[in-house]
């Protein structure tokens, strides 16, 4: 049984990786989220009561699990403090988070250059969540982000007047209302003091718990097409969702994680723009999406709808290196005659069976669809494989032929104890 696991979004987000990182966390003794901040929204249930997380890991509610918040992240901490007073509001402890002090610290500013942003593009907008990620992100790199370490300490008033001075140029340039700075650093520092308790160096907290043979469990945010690298550039997200997020953006080595899980929609959602080769919009869409209820768990968007899109997954499957596929939504299929998947892409013409980098292509690439029998069982509460129809076999059989990756388990609904496991990995 292994010791690491990284649950990982492999399509374009929302592919129920928080339900099955809440599953798995009942055998993990760390929960570490490593990107992404609260654009994220992760839904879970159990207990008959459905909890959505933005910023925070999907361990949350087992006090005895410690829950990372890594460097790589950036976080919104006013957004941090309402949805832990959330949890606190329902009676879980929250004593079990861990924030890293070298997370970057997404401010207001941020959010209004994110809207800004998105208005100068006017069509060819990103489709952001608005929350001010790419903005955050985008300081990281240009080196003048404030993280957490600075946040907390007595430098803050200094590095935030010159931060918020730097940005109320570019915000009153771009049409924006400017931030006042005495109310906005007050505010902030009054934050600073809350979340001071929970700021600590979560890559030695990390190192301290593999070295005692805890079990330690990476939950991805988005969606490896929208990673930063190997997605659907520029229409993704600012950070790293693939595997390889999750050394950078935690602090463990790569000879420390034994597997990674990819979490996969039974067919494929995606909100925001880009290109989308397999959506359609048709009554079976529209069924779809009010089924699984597909609408933004953050934005209320209503997600686009598209057929599983097998050239997009075993892209994905190369570039997180997959040890697993876990198939959620399954369940959403039942009633279908017929079910599409694609196999390939027609650009101009010729047949390719992989993701071409420009994106312009990419929307040329007209899906090759091959059709498989449906099936009209309910899957709600099949409890194993061998119950599943067999059509439903077949479908799951297809996708592991043409991945070569082992579906270990499956997802029949929302609650946890929808699930079933074929192989044990953790
Ligand atoms: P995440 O961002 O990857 O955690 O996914 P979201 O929570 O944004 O979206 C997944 C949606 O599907 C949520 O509403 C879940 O409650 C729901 N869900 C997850 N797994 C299943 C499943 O197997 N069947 C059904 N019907 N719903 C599921
Ligand atoms: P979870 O973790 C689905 C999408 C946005 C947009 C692009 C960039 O719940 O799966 P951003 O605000 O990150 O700059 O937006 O990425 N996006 C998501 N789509 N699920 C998410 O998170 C997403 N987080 C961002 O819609 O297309
Ligand atoms: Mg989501």
């Amino acid at each position: 049984m292994s010791k690491s696991l990284i649950v990982l979004g492999s399509q374009w987000g929302d592919e129920g990786k928080g339900k099955i990182t809440n599953y798995y966390s009942e055998r993990a003794d760390v929960v570490v989220r490593y990107q992404g901040g609260n654009n994220a929204g992760h839904t879970i249930v159990f207990n008959n009561q459905t909890y959505k997380l933005r910023s925070i890991p999907s361990g949350v509610f087992n006090p005895n699990i410690k829950n990372i918040l890594g460097h790589g992240m950036v976080i919104n901490p006013k957004s941090f403090l309402q949805e832990l007073q959330g949890l606190k509001d329902l009676g879980f402890s929250c004593e079990n988070i861990y924030i890293s002090d070298r997370s970057h610290v997404l401010f207001d500013y941020h959010i209004e250059i994110d809207k800004l942003n998105e208005e100068a593009l006017k069509e060819k907008k990103i489709g952001t969540t608005k929350n001010g990620i790419g903005p955050a992100y985008n300081d990281k790199v240009a080196r003048i982000g404030i993280r957490m370490c600075d946040f907390i300490s007595d430098d803050f008033k200094d590095v935030y007047r010159f931060s918020l001075l730097k940005k109320n140029e570019q915000i009153k340039q771009m049409g924006g209302k400017p931030i006042d700075f005495e109310t906005s650093y007050q505010e902030y520092q009054k934050i600073a003091d809350e979340i001071r308790p929970y700021v600590c160096d979560t890559i030695d907290l990390l190192k301290k718990e593999r070295l005692a043979n805890k079990k330690i469990l990476f939950e991805g945010a988005q969606g490896a097409l929208l990673d930063i690298d190997f997605g659907s550039y520029p229409f993704v997200t600012s950070s790293n969702p693939s595997s390889g997020g999750a050394l950078c953006g935690s602090g463990i080595g790569m000879n420390h994680i034994e597997e990674a899980i990819g979490i996969v929609k039974a067919y494929t959602t995606r909100v925001g723009s880009g290109a989308f080769p397999t959506e359609f919009e048709d009554e079976i869409s529209q069924t779809i999406r009010e089924k699984a209820h597909e609408y933004g768990t953050v934005t209320k968007r209503p997600r686009r709808i598209g057929w599983l899109d097998l050239v997009a997954l075993n892209y994905s499957a190369t570039i997180n290196g997959l040890t697993g596929i876990f198939l959620t939504l399954i369940d959403i299929l039942s009633g279908l005659k017929e079910i599409k998947v694609c196999t390939s892409y027609l650009l101009d013409d010729k047949e390719i069976f992989t993701i071409p980098a420009k994106d312009s292509d990419f929307a040329k690439c007209k899906p090759v669809l091959k059709t498989l029998a449906g099936w009209d069982e309910d899957l709600s509460n099949v409890k194993s494989f061998d119950e599943l129809p067999e059509n439903a076999k077949k479908y799951i059989k297809f996708i592991e032929d043409y991945t070569g990756v082992d579906v270990i388990g499956f997802s029949v609904g929302a609650d946890k104890n929808q699930t079933v496991i074929r192989k044990e990995v953790f």
